[in-house]
């Protein structure tokens, strides 16, 4: 696969202006990376560049609220690491660093670039298993059915609870068959939901986990292409309270939290289920401060995203954006973003989506419950 020079290159001079270097450095580099993408079609990065590349990425994610922080995330390099144990390592590396004890620390793990380097199946390292049963309910997270379909039928066996973590799938190369990997629990910190005004709150069970770890987005840098680069922040609690457990497509839980709060669930204009998103959001932040696990409230993070454009304007950058990712899903109207328009422009270096690798291949079932050997 064939480096686009001229994408390398303009992250070159951008970067090394960032970084403050003089003219001769770039143009040094820059015959360098000519040269060897001449003779090997690609160009290793180096750490310095692999650094700056990721935060940018994230600078440039434009549905990220986040944002402000973008130069203080930790860049592990893990391009050496390439077989399953050593791929499994770093990203136990990553959740226990990552979690820090509560006090989460942004971190990006990436490794060895290009299609054969290694892919890492689950959409973010730690996730809860959703189990579609005959009669379509489902027991668990909705969003992960297909994932947990993969996992059952690669012979991993999930306790069909409501947050049962999902396991690693790592793949090492695009010719290697997926390894399925649990997560020692004592690596994943989770939160017990309750609500400081409403103790009936805390008997609906809900939990979530403390560390949000992207891992199925591939990384952008200079015309080189990072598969795997699992990264994470922390938690806005919109985004587990206003959604994960909000949403109809996923735990569905307004109408037992209304419940709870004896809401008057017959009618749509007693604003029910408005009232019971609030309190479960209040619920979500009380709960993970007391547990001591680090999160942000949307009005916080609504204010530390506009020190981010004062921050970019002053650089003489344009600030990108995704407004209908931007405004939070809980009283969006209340922050500055609601008010203004983004251009949705896509800036690299940044993160992109790709195919799931197991919507790719077919996976034939481990067959269960009979004879082993026949
Ligand atoms: N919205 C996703 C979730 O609820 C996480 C996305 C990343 N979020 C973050 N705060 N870095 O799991």
């Amino acid at each position: 696969m064939l480096v686009d020079t001229e994408e390398a290159i303009e992250f070159l001079m951008k970067s090394y202006v960032e970084l403050g270097k003089d003219a001769a450095a770039i143009e040094s580099r820059i015959d360098v990376v000519h040269q060897e993408i001449a003779q090997t079609g690609t160009y290793t990065q180096t750490l310095e560049e692999l650094t700056i590349g990721a935060k940018m990425a994230w600078r440039n994610s434009n549905r990220c609220v986040g944002r402000l922080f973008w130069d203080r995330i930790q860049v592990v390099d893990a391009r050496a690491a390439v077989t399953v144990s050593e791929i499994r390592d770093a990203l136990f590396e990553h959740i226990g660093k990552a979690t820090n004890g509560g006090q989460i620390r942004p971190f990006i793990t990436i490794f060895k670039p290009g299609s054969d380097g290694p892919r890492i199946w689950n959409h973010q390292l730690i996730r809860y298993a959703g189990y579609a049963s005959e009669n379509g309910d489902i027991i668990g997270d909705p969003a992960s059915v297909s994932f947990t379909e993969v996992c059952e039928g690669l012979g991993w066996r999930g306790a069909h609870g409501e947050f049962d973590i999902l396991p690693l799938v790592i793949q090492e190369s695009a010719d290697a068959a997926p390894t399925v990997i649990e997560i020692p629990p004592e690596l994943v910190l989770e939160v017990p939901i309750a609500h400081p005004d409403f103790p009936q709150v805390a008997e609906l069970g809900l939990r979530w986990y403390a560390v949000p770890i992207i891992s199925e987005m591939k990384l952008e840098i200079g015309g080189i292409t990072y598969q795997a680069a699992p990264f994470n922040g922390w938690y806005m609690e919109t985004e587990i309270g206003a959604r994960n457990f909000a949403d109809e497509g996923r735990y569905n839980k307004l109408a037992a939290v209304a419940e709870k709060l004896g809401l008057n669930t017959k009618r749509l204009d007693s604003l029910w289920k408005d009232r019971a998103l609030v309190e479960l959001n209040v619920a979500v932040l009380d709960s993970y401060h007391k547990a001591k696990v680090q999160i942000v409230d949307h009005h916080t993070a609504a204010r530390q995203f506009g020190q981010f454009e004062t921050n970019e304007q002053a650089a003489g950058r344009e600030v990108t954006g995704e407004w209908a990712w931007l405004i939070p899903p809980v009283s969006p109207a209340t922050t500055h973003m609601f008010h203004q328009r983004y251009p949705n422009k896509i800036v690299k270096p940044n993160f992109f989506y790709q195919e799931a690798p197991f919507e790719r291949t077919e996976i034939t079932p481990v067959k269960r419950g009979g004879c082993p050997f026949h």
